[in-house]
């Protein structure tokens, strides 16, 4: 902690649960407004800092950041990292004090009445390691088989051809209430089979957790989240019960067996689908908001109109370009050597997937924004070793259905209004974007 008080240098800042400071610090800037709304420059700082160092760059406050594409994969596929601490201990539980003396995250500060309110976040998958993330992956991942996902592109082409029925042909709108957030929300309440899904209710419960993976930042929001979180509970504590009575094909159906057999009990259970409903939800909305967006600001987005075909390789260079999901975060499971630097056990290392998407050393003129490049799939927006999203396939399917759709129901579509983004670190989208198609 007294490192991270450096005098009048230090700016407070907390992001995703880590407390950073230093002002001129190329790390801590990512979580600073300023650098927020346009990180790309400050990845470039940061990959050329860590070009000495085999690709790791160091912050003043002992965390460390991965700005390459090969030093993130590298992180990601390293077993001797995790994403708890050595000895199992959530990193951000605002309870714990210890972490933060060796630069690993905490986002306790005990002045601040707000964290003393919550409970850490529940990530269930993200944020276990083996052996407890490998059985409750492997008890997740039939909801995502191959034969599904065409049950759910059936649902994906319903639900937004509905959406776009309902969005002004000959006025303006906002493209994200319109079609990007509750077209994820539809297909996961499908995939959770959650009977007269509340779509407004959800997207609220999804963007105050959503919020929360930046860190809790108010009192007000600890208590949205608090109550958030309580309402999801019990959502999912009464489907639970449902599906006991009354069993069906669904992910959380499979789920009950489980844990009637003792694989998996119900605290685990409920964060699971928590988890599925968060992780779908906000991610594949800001994938939408997007590529819309870079479709025009590229003008590319009249070669989409010209051939809807050209849907998904838009998506994968969207997931290149400007990633849903900008970053995320390791800790080293013992003292390591990393790009040349010995990293004590417990540190922090941000692994800044966005950033991997810019590297001119696995990506050709990694600033443009075209659709109609090759090899785009090599992102790392789904991230990469254990926890490589589950739900990789199904986004991919989404964001090309919105987009085809969209360009041949709405082929005029154009800006008209305002992109409002969201001011986070780790989620990057709009949350409103308003267009016209007349
Ligand atoms: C994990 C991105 C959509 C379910 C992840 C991770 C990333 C990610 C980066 C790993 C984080 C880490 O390594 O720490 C995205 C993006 C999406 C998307 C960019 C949309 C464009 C979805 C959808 C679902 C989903 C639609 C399911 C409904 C999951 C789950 C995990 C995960 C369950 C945890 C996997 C694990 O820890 O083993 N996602 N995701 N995601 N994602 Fe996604």
């Amino acid at each position: 902690r007294a490192d991270l008080r450096l005098g009048s240098r230090i700016v407070a800042m907390r992001a995703g649960g880590l407390a950073l400071a230093v002002r001129g610090d190329p790390v801590a800037r990512l979580m600073h407004r300023p650098w927020r709304l346009d990180p790309y420059p400050t990845y470039a700082r940061l990959r050329a800092a860590g070009e000495a160092s085999g690709g790791v760059a160091r912050s003043r406050t002992g965390i460390r950041a991965v700005a390459t594409h090969e030093a993130c994969t590298a992180v990601l596929r390293d077993r001797r990292f995790g994403v708890r601490l050595a000895d199992g201990r959530m990193p951000f539980d605002p309870t714990d004090d210890a972490s933060t003396a060796s630069g690993g995250p905490s986002n306790h500060d005990p002045t601040d009445p707000g964290t003393a309110l919550i409970e850490p976040i529940d990530l269930s998958l993200l944020g276990l390691d083996a052996p407890d993330h490998t059985r409750l992956r492997r008890l997740a991942q039939p909801t995502f088989a191959p034969k599904r996902l065409a049950q759910y592109r059936e649902t994906a082409r319903a639900v937004t051809g509905r959406l776009l029925d309902g969005a002004p042909a000959d006025g303006p709108f906002d493209l994200v209430s319109a079609l990007a957030a509750p077209l994820p929300i539809s297909v996961i309440s499908e995939l959770l089979a959650i009977p007269d899904v509340d779509t407004p209710r959800f997207a609220a419960w999804g963007r105050v957790v959503g919020a929360a993976l930046d860190g809790v930042r108010s009192v007000r929001h600890a208590h949205a989240l608090s109550r958030a979180t309580a309402d999801l509970r019990a959502l999912f504590a009464d489907l639970v019960e449902r599906r006991r009575a009354d069993p069906g094909e669904d992910v959380i159906s499979q789920l009950v067996h489980a844990l009637d057999e003792g694989t998996l009990t119900l605290d685990e259970l409920v964060s699971l689908a928590q988890l599925l409903l968060i992780a779908g939800f906000e991610t594949t909305t800001n994938l939408v908001g997007n590529a819309a967006r870079a479709l025009h600001t590229s003008g590319t987005w009249d070669d989409l109109v010209a051939d809807p075909g050209l849907a998904a390789a838009v998506v994968e260079e969207t997931l290149r370009w400007d990633p849903p999901v900008q970053l995320t975060a390791r800790f080293a499971h013992s003292d390591v050597e990393l790009g040349g630097q010995r990293l004590r056990r417990d540190t922090g290392v941000l692994v800044l997937l966005a950033s991997a998407g810019r590297d001119p050393a696995a990506h050709p003129d990694p600033d443009r924004f075209d659709p109609h490049r090759e090899q785009a799939t090599t992102h790392l927006a789904f991230s990469g070793g254990a926890h490589y999203c589950l739900g990789a396939a199904l986004a991919r399917m989404e964001g090309e259905v919105a987009l085809e759709m969209l360009a041949e129901r709405r082929p005029r579509l154009r800006p008209a209004g305002r992109f409002v983004p969201r001011v986070a670190t780790v989620l990057r989208g709009p949350r409103r974007f308003g267009v016209r198609a007349d």
